[in-house]
């Protein structure tokens, strides 16, 4: 049984496989793990609509499929592995989080108290997890069940030796053009980071991303996705783009922080 002894919070209750955009990941997606009568991956394969395998010759050279072993889950096809790791986040300095452009970002000004971001596009927390160490209390929405359990299982990783920071986020399944509107009256900021096209292409995905490109497709609902935001409203919205890349939905924003290779988009709606 999987004991988790800091709080963290999840909330598995919207997600609906219909609506994923995901390419057929739960036809013939499957678990292999080193502990087929554990309750987490039993469940997990329940929530997944998965079947589970202790053999490993069980699964096909190539085949993208879970595996959960010596208590990590990770996504594994042929020699690529992914596995969510935020513990591992050498970003997570005081001194270097203040130099994050999303942290700058997400601020906001003369604010009072902690400043409440929802991320509707959490992925593996990679963004998340640098507001939630700068303090901002933080509420991640994934719409990809396979993603969600990464992003879970690596939160219940570090949530013993970060858990003041694990404790400022918390994770919910679901399609934030759906969900982000019931954040009326507790989102400061919304965050924004749908995959853009331009990702797919470029030879400088890291390896490990790559498998990710079998769950996630190019956000095509940049408009149902910026209106969602604003429906929330939030006192910013901020959008993560490619340096060069166009604006989300083609919208203008009032201003920018811009990187060597990315920048993130302001939107004070009024
Ligand atoms: C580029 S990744 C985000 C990476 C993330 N910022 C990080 O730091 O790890 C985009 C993620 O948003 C998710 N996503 C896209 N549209 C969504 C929606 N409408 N609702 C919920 N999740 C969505 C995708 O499944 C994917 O995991």
């Amino acid at each position: 049984m999987v004991v988790l002894r800091s709080p963290v919070r999840f909330r598995f209750t919207a997600c609906n496989p219909e609506k994923v955009t995901s390419r057929g990941i739960f036809d013939n997606m499957r678990i292999y793990t080193d502990d087929p009568t554990n309750e987490y991956v039993r469940d997990m394969a329940g929530r997944l609509i998965c079947d589970i395998t202790d053999k490993e010759s069980d699964i096909a050279e190539d085949e993208l499929h879970i595996s959960y072993v010596a208590g990590t889950l990770s996504l594994v096809k042929g020699s690529l592995t992914l596995t969510g790791e935020l513990e591992s986040r050498r970003r997570l300095s005081k001194a270097n989080l203040e130099k994050e452009l999303v942290v700058k970002a997400c601020r906001i000004r003369n604010h009072e108290g902690s400043i409440r971001v929802v991320d509707a596009t959490a992925g593996l927390g990679e963004d998340s997890i640098l507001l939630a160490a700068a303090g901002f209390d933080v509420r991640m929405i994934e719409y990809n069940p396979v993603i969600c359990e990464l992003l879970k299982d690596s939160m219940k990783r570090a949530a013993d030796s970060m858990s003041g920071v694990i404790s400022r986020m918390s994770l919910s399944a679901g399609d934030s053009i759906e969900v982000l509107p019931t954040y009326e009256g507790w989102a400061d900021v919304v965050y924004l980071d749908p995959m853009f096209p331009e990702r797919n292409k470029s030879s400088l995905i890291k390896k490990k991303f790559q498998l990710l490109h079998n769950l996630e497709s190019p956000c095509a609902s940049e408009h149902e996705l910026l209106e969602a935001g604003l429906a929330a409203k939030p006192k910013k919205i901020v959008i993560k783009r490619p340096l060069k890349g166009p604006y989300l939905d083609g919208v203008k924003p009032d201003y920018s922080y811009t990187g060597k290779a990315i920048r993130f988009d302001c939107i004070i709606p009024r």
